[in-house]
């Protein structure tokens, strides 16, 4: 392919224009195709997708998700494998025929349906790649599936609820968002805004409900079919949510595993390597304004020879924190990682913690007491494996500097930042497992067409390439950075001539920064992994044609807008981006 900035080496591709149209645009001797989209049938006897929006409960449960994100391929060979998903949440006015205003019990379970997890089974054949409606691999995991809290918080008082006096047995997940994989296997699913699916009906919120950002009413309406999500009737049950679950995709039998030692907040994906001395690291962000940047590392070592011996390591270890500092002005500097352990650091009774539990349960608070640094909404984190450099998206906050908690500074330079950046930071001696760390920023977004200050970008973005709010960000095995969008797509104003929500890859050396693929009308691009060999990647179009927006993708004609998993290959079988 051609090359349209032969400075970098690492991107082969021609870039492509900034978009408002309602289809999928890729680069120039590339073809995007629909994987599979939002009601497609995955289960046995489940019927096909009708877009009426009165398929009922039962239906919902055998078709794929809704609103599909953070996913993982595992693969059964290079052609063939397992495509774990995770569908973050639902559009009622797209999944009922009543738009969510005449809901019923039935609704309610279509609903929970409609979330959670899919697993199917996908296979490379000469007309691209295709899903099975029938393998004995696939899988629905929903808000009811059964689930186990293992863990330093398993069992606490405070996962009691008045339907499990274990505090180890749960329903559900929802609100997954991103997604990692561990090297033994497992897909890790993210519970972000959990929140949003309960309610506390006639108010009266405890400090700690209102940081976990519960409220009195939910547009879902569960609570008032389903008592669970009442927190006047079951207080403890979101304390049961905002986990990491870990997943055995190969075993559509197995139990769910929350894995309370990575903390409960709003955990947008969840990073893994395995540093140099054998401990697992996995890089954790809370997608919220002024919320926090996390790691944890794991107490035992991985076994590179026995996969099955690191099933337990995401049981056990020490959650940290992040602490950055810079010279005023500057945008680099350094770097603390702060333990969040009961009894240090102030995180002791006369600071409101009683246990390990209740600093993993409140792990938001700890973070406070501790000293650590406000971000400008930490969505997904990425580490180039080649070199351990990792990466995170900031990705918009329009509290910056106008909250006491928030100000301006270090890795959050600017007031009511409304285009996101990235911080990058290498950790001391590359040990991933250290506990300080050098950091830059490795781009800011911004609009250079309107601004002349900080708000037009870093120096490696222009009018061909800008975009607004980065949140899905991966590296792949060639060591390019592919970032993913979640932005305003009105193109007017401050977003003028960025068009729709986009796919962009960035060498990491150069900084050049190319935009790669552009979404239809009012999606995000969200989701993305490659097959082994790198000669396909799968993206995710999340909620097109929301608000109403007049989207009819990916079928056209009138047909309702529906979320959808696009595989990407070159025509001539090269490598992705290269
Ligand atoms: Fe589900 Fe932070 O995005
Ligand atoms: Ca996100
Ligand atoms: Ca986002
Ligand atoms: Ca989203």
């Amino acid at each position: 392919a051609a090359t349209s900035n032969p400075q970098s080496k690492l991107l082969g591709f021609t870039k492509v224009p900034a978009s408002t149209a309602d289809t999928f645009v890729v680069p120039e001797g590339y073809v995007a195709k629909p994987l599979i989209s939002w009601g497609d049938p995955i289960l046995k006897g489940a019927p096909e997708f009708d877009e009426s929006g009165t398929q009922p409960a039962s239906a919902q449960a055998g078709q794929f998700g809704d609103n599909t994100d953070g996913m993982t391929f595992f693969p059964l060979s290079d052609d063939h494998g397992l495509l774990a998903v995770n569908n973050e949440y639902t559009n009622y006015p797209l999944l009922f025929d009543h738009r969510g205003e005449a809901m019923t019990a039935d609704d309610v379970k279509k609903a929970q349906a409609a979330v959670g997890i899919s697993v199917f089974e996908i296979r490379r054949t000469a007309d691209g790649w295709e899903y099975s409606k029938d393998s004995d691999y696939n899988r629905r995991i929903t808000a009811n599936t059964e689930m186990m809290l293992t863990g330093p918080a398993a069992g606490d008082d405070l996962l009691k609820t008045s339907v499990d006096a274990s505090g180890k047995k749960v329903l559900g997940t929802f609100n997954n968002c991103a997604n990692g994989e561990t090297p033994w296997g497992t897909y890790l699913t993210c519970e972000e805004n959990f929140n949003g699916f309960f309610a506390k009906p006639g108010g009266g919120q405890t400090a700690r409900e209102k940081r976990y950002g519960l409220k009195d009413d939910s547009d879902y309406q569960w609570f008032k079919f389903d008592d669970r999500f009442d927190i006047t009737k079951e207080p403890n049950e979101p304390n049961r949510h905002g986990w990491v679950v870990e997943i055995d995709p190969m075993d559509p039998t197995s139990t769910p595993l929350k894995r309370t030692a990575l903390g409960r907040f709003k955990h947008e994906n969840a990073a893994v390597i395995v540093a140099d001395n054998g401990h697992v690291v996995v890089y954790l962000g809370d997608d919220e304004r002024g919320e926090h940047l996390y790691k944890f590392v794991s107490k035992n070592k991985y076994n590179a020879t026995d996969k099955a011996a690191n099933r337990n390591l995401l049981e056990e270890g020490t959650l940290y924190v992040s602490r950055f500092s810079a010279q005023p002005g500057e945008v680099k500097g350094n770097g603390e990682w702060i333990e969040l352990t009961y009894g240090k650091n102030g995180l002791t009774k006369e600071n409101g913690f009683n246990s390990q539990a209740e600093v993993l349960i409140y792990a938001r608070e700890a973070a406070t007491v501790v000293g650590a640094t406000t971000m400008d909404r930490p969505e997904w984190v990425a580490v180039n494996h080649k070199t351990k450099t990792v990466c995170c998206t900031l990705t918009n906050n329009k509290y910056r500097g106008k909250k006491d908690n928030q100000p301006v500074g270090g890795p959050n330079p600017r007031a009511n930042n409304k285009y996101g950046q990235i911080v990058r930071w290498n950790e001391t001696n590359g040990d991933n497992s250290a506990t300080t760390f050098k950091w830059d920023l490795f781009l800011v977004a911004g609009n250079p067409t309107v601004h002349n200050d900080f708000y037009a970008g870093s120096a490696n973005i222009n009018d061909e390439n800008m975009f607004n709010s980065p949140d899905g960000l991966g590296f792949d095995k060639a060591g390019r950075l592919w970032i993913l969008t979640d932005g305003k797509y009105s193109n007017e104003g401050d977003f003028a001539g960025m068009g729709n929500n986009q796919m962009l890859c960035a060498d990491p050396e150069t900084g050049e920064v190319r935009r790669f693929a552009t979404g239809p009308i009012a999606c995000e691009i969200t989701g993305l992994t490659f097959s082994p060999d790198q000669r396909t990647v799968f993206v995710g179009v999340q909620h097109p044609g929301e608000d109403d927006k007049p989207s009819h993708f990916p079928a056209g004609g009138n047909s309702k807008p529906r979320s959808t998993i696009m595989a990407i290959q070159r025509k001539d079988g090269g490598i992705i981006g290269a």
